[in-house]
């Protein structure tokens, strides 16, 4: 059997990454997360730092601010995962640089795991975000590293527990609000197990090589409408549904503050425009996960809606 690639993962103590840096384990990859503090006094990030070493993950304590460091971590590695956070996009072109000088990297997964970069018709400033994950596509590119971009759409951890709605703790059960006409698709796909293993099974996957990896999961895309509806089901009652035109969704965008207004210009490019499902996936440049791995049983939204009941 060939051997598992060893992967670094910059960016794991977030969000995102602490189920990347999981799954690699999970998936028996030697695994390496480059953090800035291997000893945080925050009990939280010590929580994950502990469970990182608990499945067998290598800590290295780096930072994208020293070359040095970067380059000694990626070059005791095969692959490099970055997921640095919203608005650090165009730090990762220091990544890039440390890939170049280390000369041993087999593939790099940039931070993206949102709507696809090259084909969102987004307001800023979501514009800006999308524009700087479209930017680090074309460096790698034109440098010639191999790479990934897993465009891996609505987190369901960040849409199905409110149901979308700023604010509140708990899918609503008198009166929704809802994005333009509530009619475009959109996919939800489940973090925890589902893009973790995902992302881990394109790592040495030559399907995936210098291709967008869409987890567009058939049974995640729903419209908000049908979402509403299946929620309507599950509690057995009818809500409101108030519509927000696209005109007043722009200027909510405009007179919100940050981060509010981050959020508000990413909904309106998924929800307004429709951009996670507006266009064919063409071999020419993308492939669909659960199309390249049907051994993943993902979640369904279904299924994770029904806890909130
Ligand atoms: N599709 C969706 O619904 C969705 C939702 C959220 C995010 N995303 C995307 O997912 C990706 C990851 O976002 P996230 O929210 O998971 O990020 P996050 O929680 O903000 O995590 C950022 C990570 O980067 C690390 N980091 C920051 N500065 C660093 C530095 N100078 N050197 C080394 N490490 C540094 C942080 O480490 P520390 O622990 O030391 O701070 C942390 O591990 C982004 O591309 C984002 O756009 C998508």
């Amino acid at each position: 059997m060939a051997e598992k690639s060893k992967i670094l993962i910059i960016g794991g103590t977030g969000y995102i990454g602490q189920f990347i840096v999981r799954a690699s384990a999970e998936a028996g990859n030697p695994t390496f997360a480059l953090v800035r503090d291997t000893a945080p006094t925050d009990p939280q990030k010590a929580k994950i730092l502990d469970s990182f070493e608990n499945a067998g993950v290598t800590l290295l304590k780096g930072d994208l601010n020293n070359h040095e460091s970067l380059v000694e971590a990626i070059k005791q590695v095969d692959v490099v995962i970055s997921t640095v956070g919203t608005m650090q996009e165009l730090e990762q072109l220091k990544i890039i640089a440390a890939i170049k000088e280390a000369g041993n990297v087999k593939r790099f997964l940039p931070s993206e795991f949102g709507n696809d970069a090259d084909r969102a018709h987004a307001v800023e400033p979501a514009n800006s975000i999308f524009a700087a994950k479209a930017q680090i596509r074309r460096t790698l590119e034109t440098e010639g590293i191999p790479f990934t971009a897993v465009s891996s759409n609505l987190f369901a951890g960040y849409f199905i527990p409110t149901l979308g709605q700023p604010g509140a703790s708990a899918p609503p059960r008198d009166k929704v609000v809802i994005l333009g006409d509530g009619k475009l698709k959109v996919t939800i796909n489940y973090l925890k197990e589902d893009i973790g293993a995902y992302t881990i099974k394109a790592v040495d996957d030559p399907r995936t090589l210098n291709k967008i990896l869409y987890v567009r999961t058939p049974a995640n895309i729903y419209s908000f409408n049908e979402i509403v509806s299946l929620w309507e089901t599950k509690i057995g009652k009818k809500l409101e549904r108030i519509y927000v035109p696209e005109e007043q969704v722009l200027k909510n965008i405009e007179e919100s503050p940050i981060p509010l207004n981050v959020i508000l210009s990413i909904s309106h490019s998924v929800y307004v425009k429709g951009d996670q499902t507006n266009f064919e996936i063409e071999p020419s440049f993308g492939v669909e996960a659960s199309q390249l791995y049907p051994d993943v049983k993902y979640t369904t939204v279904d299924e994770y809606l029904s806890q909130f009941v």
